[in-house]
């Protein structure tokens, strides 16, 4: 006879991965999305593991609006996938489009932008190149995410997700790693992930990534 733990355990398994997969964008069920394992959940953020993606990358972008330097980036990102590199090959869209954010100190001056396309995996061994566009290849990463929804306007919304991530990875055991990546690399001090085309009204889900490395896993 099958004690009741027989039946408990599985149960809680699949409450636990449901509750898991609540966090993977929607979009990904319809179009490639980078895979990665979930290593932590804490209260205000999450900790992945991303292995072995590759990133077709703007070179840097200097703009006053975060807006409208992505946008830029996803139009050059958009030339190409659809065919504008240098095997005149189209290219499955992906998620999500990511920019890579170095702030300035002053608020109205200048910050830097880096907007990237995840490149699909059947186009990984031979991703075309294209003129003004940079393959980024990225080993072993961690990231701290925090999810957030809706329209990314100017202001300080991006900001304060980023900060309100920061904060929630205090006292945790992954701040001190984060607090390395950032100084590790001046270029980005977050990445916004934006998952939605700018025609989908509902369910959008944006995200902060703080990228890190751990010492244990270094390659
Ligand atoms: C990461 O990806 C590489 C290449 O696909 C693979 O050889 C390696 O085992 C992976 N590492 C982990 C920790 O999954
Ligand atoms: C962003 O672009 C729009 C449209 O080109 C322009 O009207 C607006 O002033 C720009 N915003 C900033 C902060 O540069």
């Amino acid at each position: 006879m099958a004690s009741p733990t027989h039946f408990i355990l599985p149960v809680l398994l699949l409450a636990a991965h449901l509750l898991g997969s609540r966090a993977v964008p929607p979009t990904c069920e319809r179009i490639e999305c980078p895979s990665y394992d979930v290593v932590d959940k804490g209260n205000g953020f999450e900790i992945r593991l991303y292995n072995s993606t590759q990133w077709m990358s703007t070179s840097s972008i200097d703009d006053i609006s975060f807006v409208n330097a992505t946008r830029t980036g996803f139009l050059r990102l958009f030339d190409y996938i659809q065919g504008k590199n240098k095997y005149g090959e189209k290219i499955e869209m992906t998620a999500p489009v990511i920019t890579q954010v170095a702030p300035s100190d002053g608020p109205f001056c200048a910050s830097s932008f880096v907007v990237s396309f995840f490149v699909p995996k059947k186009n990984q061994p031979n991703p075309p190149p294209a003129d003004g566009l940079q393959l980024q290849t990225w080993g072993l990463k961690y990231a701290a995410v925090r999810q957030f929804g809706g329209f990314i306007s100017d202001g300080d919304s991006v900001g304060e997700e980023a900060a309100a991530l920061y904060s929630s990875l205090q006292g945790s055991i992954w701040f001190s790693a984060v607090s390395k990546g950032q100084t590790a690399d001046p270029t980005s001090a977050y990445t916004v992930a934006q998952y939605n085309s700018p025609f989908e009204f509902s369910g959008r889900v944006n995200e902060i990534w703080m990228m890190f490395a751990m010492d244990s896993h270094r390659i």
